[in-house]
């Protein structure tokens, strides 16, 4: 089959090709998927580039220890193992690849073995793009918005990078919830990001978000590009610092050290928390319900062909996507 590969760290357009591999077989547990779409997400342009460097110790020290990157998928199930008894060959499928950091087998390919239990069908309504790039950028808003924020009507909420993969998806879960949506982009996205139900945009070319008068009950921060304290000064009392970006900074380090500055911010008087998202059923089918039902929408900014995968991951690499980029197979 055709992958796209990579055998060394560096610029995606320098360190991926496409190649022929061996088809992958799938565990007990898992099923083979003819890949028809898939999208690009943040590890997976960190895992190109081997940055943060520290993350090398898991994902390989001198090169990737798995060659093919990516993990949301949707396709046609060809073939299960021994133990999956509820999906079958011909199953329209989507969800994810993701095993964990090191093993996860890459999506970026025409066939990926996946596990049975992170894919549910795909609604019928719904097109292969917009349910594989749903999944990783569905489920981190999900779980922020439903789980981790717990936002319901009149919630004020602020959305520093209302414009990209999760952010978009952020903006149209919390105003579904009936919160107050405040989104934060750059004027070219101003109007997407109201269209997805934000009721104020900020737009930071013209104003710092850090310096505008109104706090707001739930902070949401997909960029980092603000030092946590000044983020935590837009709370209002009881409000919650949600920092989810782990992208920009240091090569070595990359938003680590930010984070970890929110975090102890955490252990004074300030809520913090993190959103980890883990793939399951029951939250894959709450988006494909949401998709189906036309409730939320998958924003698209470009879809590339599997060979252009390298521009893909370019793109992602910018930190200006508008929603989500996505690839589609073969
Ligand atoms: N917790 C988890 O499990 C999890 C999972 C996936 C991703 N994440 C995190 O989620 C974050 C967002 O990921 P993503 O997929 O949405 O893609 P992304 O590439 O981080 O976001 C792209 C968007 O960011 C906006 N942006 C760039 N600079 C900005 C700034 N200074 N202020 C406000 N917006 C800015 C861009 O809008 P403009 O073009 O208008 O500037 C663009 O639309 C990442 O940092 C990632 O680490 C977390």
């Amino acid at each position: 089959m055709q992958a796209i590969v990579q055998d060394r760290y560096g610029p995606p357009e320098q360190v991926m090709h496409l190649a022929e591999v061996e088809r992958p077989t799938p565990a007990a547990d898992e099923v083979l998927v003819e890949v028809r779409a898939t999208s690009v997400n943040t590890p997976d342009w960190l895992g190109t580039v081997g940055e943060p460097w520290v993350l090398r110790v898991q994902a390989g020290l001198r090169r990737p220890r798995t060659p093919t990157r990516g993990s949301d998928l949707a396709g046609v199930v060809v073939e299960v193992g021994r133990d999956v008894t509820d999906l079958e060959p011909g199953d329209e499928v989507f969800g994810s690849s993701w095993a964990d950091s090191l093993a996860t087998p890459g999506t970026f390919c025409e066939y990926a073995a996946a596990p049975a239990d992170t894919l549910v069908r795909k609604p019928d309504g719904v097109g292969w793009v917009d349910a594989a790039a749903s999944v990783m950028s569905g489920l981190t808003a999900l779980v922020g918005v439903r789980d981790v924020a717990d936002i319901g009507p009149g919630t004020t909420v602020l959305v520093n990078g209302a414009s990209g993969g999760v952010g978009t998806f952020m903006v149209q879960l919390a105003h579904r919830l009936g919160a107050e949506v405040t989104g934060v982009c750059s004027g070219r996205n101003v109007e997407l990001v109201r269209s997805l139900g934000a009721d104020h945009v900020i737009d930071y070319t013209e104003q710092d978000v850090t310096e505008v008068d109104a706090r707001y009950d739930v902070v949401f921060d997909n960029v980092a590009n603000h030092a946590p304290k000044a983020m935590v000064r837009l709370l209002a009392e009881d409000g919650l610092f949600v920092p989810n970006s782990v992208g920009q900074g240091t090569r070595l380090l990359r938003g680590l050290p930010r984070m970890a500055r929110a975090m102890l911010l955490g252990l004074g008087s300030t809520n913090v928390a993190t959103i980890r998202a883990e793939v399951n059923r029951v939250d894959l089918t709450e988006l494909a319900d949401l998709l189906a039902a036309g409730e939320v929408e998958t924003v698209i900014d470009r879809t590339y062909r599997l060979a252009e995968t390298p521009a893909a991951v370019a793109q992602m690499l910018s930190h200006h996507a508008r929603g989500n980029v996505a690839i589609e197979v073969p």
